[in-house]
C-alpha cells in the first residue's frame, strides 16, 4: 500500500507520521516544492521508526512526482494555511492554482489513485478536483467533517465532564466557520442523548465552539492547526487502505442526495477500498435541513469564485 502526501508542512508531516505509526502502509512518499524540506521531514520521521515501532518506509522528494508513481491514495495538503483573523475562503486565490496543478501531476503518475483533499477552502478545492480531472467521483474525497466531528466530541466531553471515548457525534455541512452543521440532536454519551446531561444553553455553546474550532486554534497558534487535521486524514486513509467500511463525514460530490446538486459538502459516507463506497442519507429534521441548505449556499458562493 503506497500513500503519497503532498505538502511537508505541519499538517502533511503529521498525517505521514500517524499513517506510519498505524503501520498499515508499506510506503509513504512526502512531496514538497521547498528544496530538501520533504526529504528532511521523511528522514526525521524514519529515525522515529525504531522508537515508535513501525516498518513503513517514508521517503521525501522535492517536486519529483515520478517518485509518487502508482500511489494507492494521495493526500493533498499543499497550499497556504490561514493566519489569525482569516477565513478559509480567503485562501482560494492561491490554493486553487496549487491544488489544480498538484492533482493533475498526481494522476499523471497514479491514474488509479484515490485523492483526499485537505487544502482550504476544502469543499471548493474538492469540487475543483472533480471539475479539472476525469477520475470518478468515488475516488475524490474532501477531509473536513472528520476533523470537525473530533472537535465536536472534544467540546461535548468537556461540557459533559465525560471521557471522550464515551462520546459520539458528527458534524456535516461545509468545512467553514459558519457552514458547519453539528448534529447535536444525534450526539450521545454511550448511547444516551447528550441533551440528558447538559442544558440547551450549554449545548448551544458547544455548537458555537465547534464551529470556530479551527479559528480558535489559528488565533492561539498564529497558523492553522496540524495535529488533529493530520490525525483526521490518517483515519480516512486507514479506512480506505484497510477496506474498513467505516462511516465518516466527508466532502463528496452530491447529485441529488440531501436535495443538493453539483457541489461538494460534508455528508456521512462509508469509506472502503473503493474510496466512497456509499453516501449515507440520514433523516434530518426541519432545522437541520435548513442549516444544510444555508451551508450549501455558502459553499456554492465560494465555488463561484473558481475560474474553471
Ligand atoms: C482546520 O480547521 C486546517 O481547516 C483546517 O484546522
Amino acid at each position: 500500500m503506497k500513500i503519497t502526501v503532498v505538502g511537508a508542512g505541519a499538517v502533511g508531516a503529521s498525517c505521514a507520521e500517524y499513517i506510519a505509526i498505524k503501520n498499515f502502509a508499506s510506503e509513504v512518499v512526502i512531496l514538497d516544492i521547498k528544496e530538501g524540506f520533504a526529504e528532511g521531514k521523511a528522514m526525521d520521521l524514519m529515525q522515529t521508526a525504531s522508537l515508535n515501532g513501525f516498518d513503513t518506509k517514508i521517503t521525501g522528494t522535492t517536486g519529483d512526482y515520478s517518485k509518487t508513481a502508482n500511489s494507492n491514495i494521495c493526500v493533498i495538503t499543499s497550499g497556504i494555511p490561514r493566519k489569525p483573523g482569516m477565513t478559509r475562503e480567503e485562501l482560494i486565490g492561491i490554493n486553487a492554482g496549487i491544488v489544480k496543478m498538484v492533482s493533475a501531476s498526481l494522476i499523471k503518475h497514479s491514474p488509479d489513485t484515490i485523492i483526499i483533499v485537505v487544502s482550504n477552502p476544502m469543499d471548493t478545492m474538492t469540487y475543483l478536483v472533480h471539475k479539472t480531472t476525469d477520475i470518478p467521483k468515488n475516488r475524490i474525497i474532501g477531509m473536513g467533517g472528520a476533523l470537525d466531528s473530533a472537535r465536536f466530541k472534544y467540546r461535548l466531553a468537556e461540557a459533559l465532564e465525560a471521557p471522550i471515548s464515551d462520546i459520539d457525534g458528527m458534524v456535516i455541512g461545509g468545512h467553514s466557520d459558519k457552514g458547519m452543521v453539528p448534529l447535536t440532536r444525534l450526539a450521545t454519551r454511550n448511547s444516551v442523548p447528550v441533551s440528558q446531561f447538559i442544558s440547551d444553553e450549554r449545548l448551544a455553546q458547544v455548537l458555537e465552539d465547534t464551529k470556530v474550532g479551527g479559528a480558535t486554534l489559528t488565533g492561539l497558534l498564529g497558523t492553522s492547526a496540524w495535529y488533529a487535521p493530520g490525525a483526521a486524514v490518517s483515519g480516512l486513509v486507514q479506512a480506505i487502505a484497510c477496506d474498513q467500511k467505516k462511516i465518516f463525514p466527508c466532502s463528496v460530490l452530491l447529485n441529488g442526495e440531501y436535495g443538493l446538486n453539483d457541489l461538494c459538502i460534508g455528508v456521512p459516507v462509508v469509506l472502503g477500498k473503493n474510496g466512497i463506497e456509499k453516501i449515507v442519507e440520514i433523516e434530518l429534521n426541519t432545522a437541520e435541513k435548513a442549516h444544510m441548505q444555508e451551508s450549501a449556499v455558502g459553499v456554492q458562493k465560494t465555488n463561484g469564485l473558481l475560474e474553471l
